[in-house]
């Protein structure tokens, strides 16, 4: 029986296998990379590369970034793990995924329908966003959003990560969702204060009207009709939706998820100068 984690370069996948060291794990990986554990080359884009690592008892870790083709993708992926009689996916989807849902959550809500109805046993992970996000958003002093002054959860992905080596260790368990959150939902001024204060620097947080996020976004690099349902859905925080907390890490784990500053305090060095 073997953990096979896909999507394993990531920022989850990297603190899993950390987590997982001492289990039979294989990572499944786009190109050669020393993770310390075995790897067999396959892309999602080519789902009879990563169908031909898994067998019959094997758990799965059904992980990756999202593009156009990801719901094809791993839809053939959960049936190839059905073929080859995997015990279990573990799979990492968003609070709120639905099909329809703006952005990521639409794509999710297919593969995690997908995955319900597949006959496989299924544990799906809906994660609030990540605070390792942040690293990429502050530049020169500042990070933008169109959060207002809504309370915004984020969890530290090595939780959601703890959460799925928990998951796949132990005996598998019914079929269930876990709506994972961090343990405090700051408003992106506290959320700059914090940042401050853990560097040492002046970090601001600027908050810009809809379209403006959105021309910001799409200089980022998103295209244009995504930069705008991005920046929306940013105002539409304004609601509260991703405000609350749930208990789901600690019952997992055995223990609270890690706070802001912890994060940040593990991190310092990591955002750019
Ligand atoms: N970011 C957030 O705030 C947030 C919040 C909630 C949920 N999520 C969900 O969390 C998941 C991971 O998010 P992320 O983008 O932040 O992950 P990430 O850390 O950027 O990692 C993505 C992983 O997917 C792999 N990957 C991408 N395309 C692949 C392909 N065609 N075949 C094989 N592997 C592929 C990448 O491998 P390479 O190293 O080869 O690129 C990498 O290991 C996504 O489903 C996302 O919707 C994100």
């Amino acid at each position: 029986m073997m953990i096979v984690v896909t999507g394993a370069t990531g920022s989850i996948g990297r603190a899993l296998i950390d987590t997982l060291r001492g289990e039979e794990v294989v990572a499944v990986v786009r190109r050669p990379v020393d993770l310390g554990c075995e790897y067999v080359l396959g892309d999602f884009d080519r789902p009879e590369t990563i169908g031909k690592v898994l067998s019959a008892g094997d758990r799965l870790f059904l992980n990756s970034s999202l593009w156009p083709g990801v719901v094809t993708a791993q839809q053939a992926v959960i049936d190839l793990a059905r073929e080859a009689g995997v015990a279990q996916v573990v799979s990492v989807s968003v609070r709120d995924a639905r099909p329809g849902a703006p952005l990521g959550g639409g794509a999710h809500g297919e593969i995690d329908a997908h995955l319900r109805r597949s006959g496989l046993p299924w544990s799906i992970l809906e994660p609030t966003g990540f605070m390792q996000n942040l690293l990429a958003d502050v530049r020169e002093g500042r990070f933008y959003g169109a959060y207002g002054s809504a309370k915004v959860n984020y969890i530290d992905t090595r939780d959601i990560a703890d959460v799925a080596a928990a998951l796949l260790t132990r005996p598998v368990g019914a079929d269930a969702t876990y709506v994972l959150t961090g343990p405090e939902s700051p408003t992106h001024a506290e959320i700059a204060a914090a940042i401050t204060a853990a560097l040492g620097r002046e970090v601001s947080y600027v908050d810009l009207p809809i379209p403006e996020m959105a021309a910001h976004a799409e200089r980022r690099g998103l295209p244009g009709p995504v930069a705008l349902e991005f920046a929306t859905l940013m105002a539409e925080m304004g609601d509260a939706r991703w405000s609350s907390l749930t208990s789901t890490v600690e019952e997992v784990t055995g223990r609270p998820p890690r706070t802001l500053a912890t994060f940040l305090a593990d991190h310092a060095t990591a955002f750019h100068p």
